[in-house]
């Protein structure tokens, strides 16, 4: 019988270092029929272990439409992103995934979107637009408003100049007040206010937000404020998990499995979730 938690080999191909505390690995699976079969959707995530320290959970932050490499972004936090944090090219990693649901892209087709994020929030984002970017003539206009702490905390510095290059994109980088340094041309401001400024038009517009809870608590109002609808914006929980596929009830509020039924919800359906929560 198949053990669901045994972990496929993949080798980190490249590391990028893209800020004092975020990596990303490229990584590809040591069996090529795994690599070619592995298929996944913005928004899904995937366990990654460090062998002897265990698991961690991250999103795929490279888009299924760039079947080269999967790649994922980490924080170094605790015990098991230090451990990852310590690998090297030609390490060998294990990942189990893909897990949860996805942004229901097919369903936003000849929609405007406005992406929004914060903080390493721009891992599961990035995914998202570059897919969007790849089937670009099937949706209409891009806003993409990115914010981080400070200059030194921003990541995907490439993919931002390309983003900020392009004409059929319109994108905004903002560091908080304080965070600029001397030579950065881009907004300050916190992420909420930055949006007010923007002031997007909501009609036939979904927003994708992902951030730190502070982000998403200020950031909500504003985007109701805009007229969004409560069903046209789309976020990610990112609960503490183990087993990542509706196993343990770690990752559980009330009866929704945070790992199965998301990561993904509307606002309307986070606005259901129990109090506690
Ligand atoms: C669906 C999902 C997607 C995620 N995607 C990313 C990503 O792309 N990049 C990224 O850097 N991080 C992501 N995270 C967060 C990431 O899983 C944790 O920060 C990471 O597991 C910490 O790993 P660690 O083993 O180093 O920390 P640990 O040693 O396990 O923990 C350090 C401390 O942080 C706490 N902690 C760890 N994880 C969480 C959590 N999820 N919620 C609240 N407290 C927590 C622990 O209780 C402990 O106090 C995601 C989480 C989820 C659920
Ligand atoms: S992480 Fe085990 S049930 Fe969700």
């Amino acid at each position: 019988m198949n053990n669901i938690y045994k972990p496929h080999l993949a080798v980190i191909k490249e590391v990028i270092e893209e800020s004092f505390d975020t990596k990303t690995f490229r990584l590809k699976f040591k069996d090529d029929k795994t690599h070619n079969l592995f298929t996944f959707k913005p928004g899904q995530f995937a366990e990654y272990s460090a062998f002897g320290d265990g698991e961690s959970t991250f999103c795929i932050s490279s888009s299924p439409t760039r079947k080269d490499f999967i790649e994922c972004s980490f924080k170094v936090y605790g015990k098991v992103t230090q451990s990852l944090n310590r690998l090297n090219k030609g390490d060998t990693i294990g990942i189990r995934g893909p897990y949860g649901n996805s942004f229901p892209l097919d369903d936003l087709k000849g929609k405007n979107i406005l992406f929004i994020a914060g903080g390493i929030g721009i891992a599961p984002v990035r995914c998202t637009i570059e897919y969007v970017l790849d089937n670009r003539d099937q949706y209409k206009n891009i806003i993409i408003i990115y914010g981080a702490r400070s200059t030194g905390d921003l990541i995907y510095k490439d993919e931002v100049k390309e983003w900020i290059d392009r004409k059929d994109v319109k994108t905004i980088i903002t560091v908080d007040p304080g965070g600029e340094s001397p030579s950065w041309k881009g907004e300050v401001g916190f992420v909420p206010t930055v949006l007010e400024k923007t002031a997007p038009a909501s009609e036939n517009t979904a927003a994708i937000l992902c951030g730190p809870p502070v982000m998403i608590k200020f950031t909500i109002p504003v985007l109701t404020g805009l007229g969004f609808k409560d069903d046209d914006i789309y976020t990610t929980l990112e609960n503490r998990m183990k087993c990542g596929l509706g196993k343990c009830g770690r990752c559980n509020i009330g009866n929704v499995y945070v790992c199965k039924d998301g990561p993904v919800f509307t606002y309307a359906q986070i606005k259901c979730l129990p109090q506690e929560y």
